[in-house]
């Protein structure tokens, strides 16, 4: 129901409206990956391109060529969403790693192998090919998709007794796959996996080459239901199209036991037929903890006490240092994985508490960005060279120390406020309605605190809180963040406004799509590219006309275009310029525009957190802070109204006091 309090006060000449506009809401958006890592039966491995002496010694050196093969079910997906696909969202993805991997090139020809009937498979000393036992399955599947014959090898087989070892008589191999590193299978199926909780694409290796198994073919699927052709959705699909790819390429469980040292030897012992040790219970190889090692932590703080909690962490050289780094905590010992969600989130995935918009955490909630952190981990797989200048960077957690990547976020949450300092990235703030927005860190996006009530007490080693501002004491266990991956850890967090469930527009700054409707753009937004949230000061935003006011109750912040000219922030809002001369300055905002006098204020942040890089650039600095000088004059409009005016302003106390009484 939309709240609109009106008043009518003598003879129309004034009306008070405030806008609560209760039915739209700000929801956090959670898109979980549904990655799930190949079982053994799924894989198939040794498949021979060269001698291992030969691969062994060339360097990585080779930007990595992905060959896309498309099922036919991809042909079958609406126009619109096929051109996406076929025309953006692929190439841009597949094209993303083919700079930023480079590998050892792949001389020969790729013949994928064939299916064994029952997966059973010899392997030969001194051999290069494996062999069936007694037969090889008609159709080779790499994920939903057959493989075509012309991809494929000959049928190899030996008898029962594992002699007798030859291709089958008359059979011929394909003509491969030239000029290839790995070949994709894309197939567009509504599966069930589709409908598990929003999935948009999932994808996984299928085979391995012989000599230093690195993954060499792989299948995506893309849920046609869930594809969304609007615009600003568009990054997150690209982007979790470019997540699911790398767990293809390497991140991923089923993979770990594979991984190779710089020399291109095992991190992992191989047992005697060439391959680690299988795990049964996960159906998957085991990995050696020169990969994964489990951390204890004693001291875990949460609600009532310390706990003693695990971790399991990837401790592979250039990873550890790059998170060492980010971080800015020598003693930090590797990049922690997930720990919760099913199947393919948990070890599959960086901890989302800790890594937030990484886009390789198991979850999308903003921005996701592909890091350096991510990066490395390609490289300490052993099969590829990454391009560091494709990282992107990453925000969160940024130099934030040893408390940030090893204590609970409630032991940073304390600490921090012990030291009054502010507890970003988390926050304490509830959602409520109306909404109090703010802006994440890192100004890209309007967002919320996502600190909200759950339906029940959460697990003790979540409970992260022991009081919140306004909340009743005792039941503080109720309240954690909204995003389970990151332990309930609350923290400023996009959203998307939604009305009757359906997605109005999203807050993140750069997407002109999320610009609000010309009446209800109350505080003179700009969304688009080089927009940046700005807060809000003071009190609720005004409208106002000669006969009417309007409050605005969901405010907080907004996004503004901004320049860095002069060696200061000026701020744009609807066509006016207004220069920032200090953190922390007021901008008082007075502007007629679209008949109504729209009354506000922003917040100035500091010149070096937007103008700097920029600034550099040109080689030039931030001007030192300053008040404002007494020439500066901020543009007021003022409504012209006649007699009417002071009338309306006696009958605005009069609602105002109204308001009061009523609410
Ligand atoms: C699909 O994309 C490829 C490469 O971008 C292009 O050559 C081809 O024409 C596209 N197919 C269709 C049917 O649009
Ligand atoms: C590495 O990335 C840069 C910047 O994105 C790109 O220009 C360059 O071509 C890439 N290098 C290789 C070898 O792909
Ligand atoms: C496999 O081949 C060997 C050698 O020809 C033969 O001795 C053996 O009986 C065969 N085993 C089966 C099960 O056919
Ligand atoms: C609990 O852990 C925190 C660090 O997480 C530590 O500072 C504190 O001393 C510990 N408290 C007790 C009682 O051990
Ligand atoms: C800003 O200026 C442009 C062109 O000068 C005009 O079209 C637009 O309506 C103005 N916007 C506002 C909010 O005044
Ligand atoms: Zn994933």
């Amino acid at each position: 129901m939309t709240v609109k309090v009106k008043w009518k006060v003598s003879a129309s000449i004034f009306v008070l409206q405030i806008y609560f506009f209760g039915t739209v809401f700000g929801i956090f958006e959670h898109r979980t990956c549904s990655h799930i890592p190949p079982t053994e039966d799924q894989v198939i491995r040794g498949v021979y391109l060269e001698d291992e002496h030969v691969i062994r010694k060339r360097d990585l050196d080779h930007p990595l060529k992905m060959l896309l093969y498309y099922d036919e079910s991809v042909y079958r997906l609406p126009r619109e969403k096929f051109e996406l696909i076929n025309n953006t969202i692929l190439p841009e993805a597949v094209h993303f790693w083919e700079r930023a991997l480079m590998v050892k090139k792949t001389a020969n020809v790729i013949r994928l192998n064939r299916k064994c009937v029952n997966n059973q498979v010899f392997f030969r000393k001194g051999e290069s090919h494996v062999y069936c036992k007694n037969a090889c399955e008609e159709k080779t599947m790499c994920g939903e998709v057959q493989v075509p014959e012309s991809h494929l090898d000959v049928c190899r087989v030996c008898n029962a007794t594992g002699q007798q070892c030859a291709p089958v008589t008359g059979a011929v191999a394909g003509a491969g796959i030239t000029n290839a590193d790995f070949v994709f299978y894309i197939s567009a199926m509504e599966t069930d996996r589709c409908h598990k909780g929003m999935t948009v694409a999932y994808a996984a290796h299928c085979q391995q080459e012989s000599s230093l198994d690195r993954p060499i073919a792989g299948h995506a699927n893309l849920c046609p239901g869930t594809i969304s052709t609007k615009p600003q959705e568009l990054e997150i699909l690209l982007s979790t199209v470019k997540h699911e790819i790398l767990h293809a390429l390497g991140f991923s469980s089923s993979l770990y036991a594979f991984y190779r040292d710089s020399e291109g030897n095992p991190l992992t012992p191989r047992i005697d037929n060439g391959k680690p040790q299988l795990n049964e219970k996960l159906q998957t190889r085991q990995w050696s903890n020169k990969v994964i090692k489990t951390v204890t932590r004693t001291d875990w703080k949460i609600h009532g006490g310390n706990i003693t909690r695990t971790a399991q962490m990837i401790v592979l050289p250039r990873v550890v240092e790059e998170v060492q780094r980010h971080f800015g905590c020598d003693s930090l010992e590797g990049a922690e994985l997930e720990d919760q969600g099913e199947d393919g989130t948990a070890t599959t995935h960086w901890e989302k508490r800790v890594f937030e918009n990484e886009a390789m955490t198991g979850t999308h909630t903003q921005n996701p960005v592909y890091s350096r952190i991510t990066l490395a981990l390609m490289e300490d797989t052993g099969w590829y060279r990454a391009n560091y200048s494709m990282a992107e960077p990453l925000a969160w957690g940024k130099g934030l120390g040893c408390d940030f990547a090893k204590k609970s976020c409630k032991a940073w949450m304390d600490s921090r406020e012990d030291l009054g300092l502010s507890i970003h990235p988390f926050c304490n703030r509830v959602k409520k309605d109306p909404l109090e927005t703010e802006c994440t860190d890192d100004r890209s996006s309007v967002a919320l605190c996502n600190l909200v009530e759950h339906s029940g007490f959460l697990p003790t080693k979540y409970q992260n809180f022991d009081h919140i501002p306004h909340i009743e004491p005792g039941s503080e266990g109720k309240y954690g963040g909204s995003v389970a991956l990151a332990d309930y850890c609350p923290y400023i967090q996009e959203f998307s406004w939604r009305a009757k469930n359906v997605v109005v527009r999203g807050s993140h700054c750069h997407f002109d799509e999320n610009n609000p409707q010309v009446e209800k753009n109350f505080a003179l937004e700009s969304y688009g590219e080089g927009s940046r949230c700005f807060d809000h000061t003071g009190s609720m935003w005004e409208e106002r006309t000669c006969r009417q006011v309007r409050l605005w109750q969901h405010w907080g912040s907004g996004c503004y275009k901004y320049n860095c000219h002069g060696g200061r922030i000026n701020v744009l809002v609807a066509n006016y310029t207004f220069t920032c001369y200090q953190k922390g300055q007021q901008i008082p905002i007075k502007i007629l525009a679209d008949d109504w006098l729209h009354a506000g204020a922003l917040l100035c942040p500091s010149c070096e957190e937007l103008c700097e890089d920029e600034l550099r650039q040109n080689g030039a600095t931030c001007k030192p802070p300053t008040r404002p000088p007494a020439s500066y004059k901020v543009q007021q409009d003022e409504l012209t109204c006649g007699a009417i005016q002071s009338k309306s302003l006696i009958l605005l106390l009069l609602a105002s006091v109204l308001a009061v009484k009523l609410t």
